[in-house]
């Protein structure tokens, strides 16, 4: 096994994640990534995480949209700034939305740099690869931090048919490749590979020099991201091949919200300590 170098600020997890410990992590210890949408969630997962993504995947998990096409700059926003103040350690990521980059590279600088300014967050990611190349290069000349995110892509899904995995034949194999490269390059402080075949995105991470973030990848990332309301088990229906469940948070919902509906309805809650100026109990005397 190959010596891994720590990544830097590793054992001060209260200090803040640089654009630069991310981009430094390569070849070191995993990065740990999860989405994150609210502050309390923020503020649960911060001290566990090097990244927290706001992904515009709170369309699907938050809103019960079908998919990710109708999610709005004003909605990325509201909920970056939720995360921001949530969390002290990790570096918050907010994606750019559909329609809010792919127009021009000016387009896509007008509106990272509102969500930059409007959230405080460190970085913005979006979806594309080679054709994003020179949008990627604009911002990242221009003082914005670019995550970018090839494979995969939730936002081209009705171009692409579906989500299923990408990279199974060879031509599309190398587009990939050439993708990774390609933001690279251009300046993306790390690549996110989301839903492609497992030697691929172990080929990419030993390609390119900057961190790969798996999703539906290979172990062989640089680091890992899950939206957490999967792997936490907040939703229900399919689960991906690629999520592992770490908790079961919709069914203890349920079943809370059951015990709730019981006590109400027997007239349990609200007890005495719950109410005020009601009558103290009386203490015995003797
Ligand atoms: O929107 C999102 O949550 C994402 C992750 C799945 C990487 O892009």
């Amino acid at each position: 096994m190959s010596a891994r170098r720590p990544i830097p600020g590793e054992g001060e997890r209260s200090k803040p994640v640089t654009v630069s410990a991310i981009r430094n992590a390569k070849g070191g210890e995993p990065l740990v990534c999860l989405t994150a949408y609210t502050t309390p969630v923020a503020q649960a997962l911060d001290a566990s995480c090097d990244l927290l993504l706001v992904g515009d995947s709170l369309g699907m998990v938050v809103y019960g949209l079908d998919s990710t096409i109708p999610v709005t700059l004003d909605m990325m926003i509201a909920h970056g700034a939720a995360v921001v103040r949530g969390a002290k350690h990790a570096l918050v990521v907010v994606d750019l939305p559909f329609g809010a980059y792919q127009e021009s590279p000016a387009q896509a600088f007008r509106n990272a740099a509102r969500i930059l300014a409007e959230t405080g967050c460190g970085a913005v990611k979006l979806e594309g690869g080679a054709v994003m190349a020179e949008t990627i290069n604009f911002l990242t000349q221009r003082g914005v931090p670019v995550l970018a995110h090839v494979g995969l892509q939730p936002q081209s899904v009705n171009a692409l048919g579906g989500y299923a995995a990408r990279g199974k034949q060879a031509a599309e194999a190398e587009a990939i490749v050439a993708d990774a490269r390609a933001v690279t390059d251009a300046g993306a402080f790390a690549v996110v590979i989301e839903g492609v075949v497992a030697p691929l995105a172990a080929r990419i991470t030993s390609t390119i020099r900057v961190p790969t973030i798996g999703i539906g990848a290979s172990a062989e990332c640089d680091g890992q991201i899950l939206v957490t309301d999967d792997m936490m088990g907040v939703t229900f229906g399919h689960v991906p091949k690629f999520v592992r469940r770490y908790a079961d948070v919709g069914g203890s919902m349920k079943a809370a919200a059951e015990a709730y509906a019981a006590d109400v309805r027997a007239r349990r809650f609200p007890g005495e300590e719950h109410l005020y100026g009601a009558p103290k109990p009386k203490v015995a005397a003797g």
